[in-house]
């Protein structure tokens, strides 16, 4: 059975929510009926997707909607492709009255909400994420953009999609390693916010691993509450949205310094073991709820040891580049406990969610995961 999660967060479009169901792809039709009467349909559709998925996407589309297919890869999420789409959109008249469905992983999805946000000054936007990573953090908050030459995501806009349809069934397909991306997300959530899930991945995280569909509908369901609770608290990521970055501050140091070799799972996975570990040094998380940190981590098989040829002077010199960065100072989401983070002021700093740390707290972190 669907479970459907309201999304308080709306400005632009009106109210709809997050459905989440193993086949919940066939009532696709039924809920473009329901909820954009009369509209036309068009999609944008990651090329690898709807190769695999189209025998069961195109049925549950109106008849003669058009999908113009998006080639796969972060590379392709540029201004260049939003033209492109976009031209396409245009020259088959798609006028006002028109409702956008993105079928993809995050890179598709927040390049068709990015091209809803614009199109005809704004057109209402379905995301039907493929892929794990997409379904539990790129189509819940609102953040759409795309990649320039200067870095990833720097323009773009937030602006919440109409309806999130997510069907784990979907993600059967998945590379191994694109659903462990998804899966170090997840957990990352738990380890912040959700202590209940938490605890159930402790107990047996087997079933989750092995994409039993239970398992997999419980962890994503968990994770999108998670993220939409925060994001109805702080939309434009003012605050209490920034705990979604614990272990991306290291993380996104890790990703730069390899020159984007690491997978953003892997990068995140390592950055919350050396997050984590900073927390101890800094005295604020007890050394045994960081072991339980690291012991569910290792044994969903992600990795925490940066990889060998990864320098500390280059994950060290990428922090202040990291976008909750104050004046040159990188911040970090800190622990308390398994589901807790600190939002008491550290370091002369403010209360918040991000904190700067000493500079042996950050090493120690880099210690952790094997940075020389
Ligand atoms: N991916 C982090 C966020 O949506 O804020």
């Amino acid at each position: 059975m669907a479970v459907r999660i309201p999304i308080a967060v709306r400005r632009e479009v009106p109210t709809g929510g997050i459905v989440i169901g193993a086949g919940a792809l066939a009532s696709l039709g039924e809920l473009l009926a329901r909820r954009f009467p009369g509209r036309r349909v068009a999609v944008l559709a990651d090329a690898t997707a709807l190769d695999l998925h189209c025998d069961r996407l195109c049925p549950a589309l109106p008849r003669s909607s058009p999908i113009l297919r998006v080639p796969s890869g972060e590379r392709h999420k540029t201004r260049a492709e939003k033209v492109r789409v976009e031209d396409e959109l245009l020259s088959r008249q798609l006028g006002r009255d028109t409702v956008l469905v993105g079928f993809g992983g995050g890179v598709l999805t927040d390049l068709a909400g990015f091209v809803a946000a614009t199109y005809l000054r704004g057109v209402p936007f379905v995301a039907i994420p493929t892929t794990l990573l997409g379904a539990v953090d790129a189509s819940v908050g609102g953040k759409t953009g795309v990649n320039t030459r200067h870095g990833k995501n720097l323009i773009g806009v937030i602006r919440q999609p109409a309806e999130v349809l997510i069907d784990p069934s979907l993600m059967e397909t998945l590379p191994e390693a694109e659903f462990r991306n998804g899966v170090a997300e997840a957990l990352k959530m738990a380890a912040t916010s959700d202590p209940v899930l938490f605890a159930e991945l402790e107990a047996d995280c087997g079933p989750t691993l092995a994409r039993e569909p239970a398992a997999l509908a419980r962890l994503i369901e968990r994770s999108v509450r998670t993220k939409a609770r925060v994001v109805a608290a702080d939309e434009r990521e003012a605050g209490e949205r920034e705990v979604l970055n614990f272990g991306h501050t290291i993380g996104h140091g890790l990703e730069r310094a390899t020159g984007y070799r690491l997978s953003h799972g892997q990068a995140v996975a390592i950055g919350v073991v050396a997050e984590t570990q900073a927390a101890v040094a800094a005295g604020c998380l007890p050394p045994e709820e960081a072991a339980r940190v690291h012991r569910l981590f290792a044994a969903a098989r992600l990795p925490g040891r940066a990889p060998a040829d990864a320098a500390r002077g280059d994950v060290l010199a990428a922090l202040p580049g990291d976008k909750k960065a104050r004046r040159g100072h990188p911040r970090f989401v800190v622990l308390e406990g398994v589901g807790r983070v600190r939002t008491d002021p550290m370091g002369g700093g403010a209360r918040g969610w991000a904190h700067k740390l000493p500079a042996h707290a950050i090493a120690a972190g880099l210690d952790a995961i094997g940075l020389r």
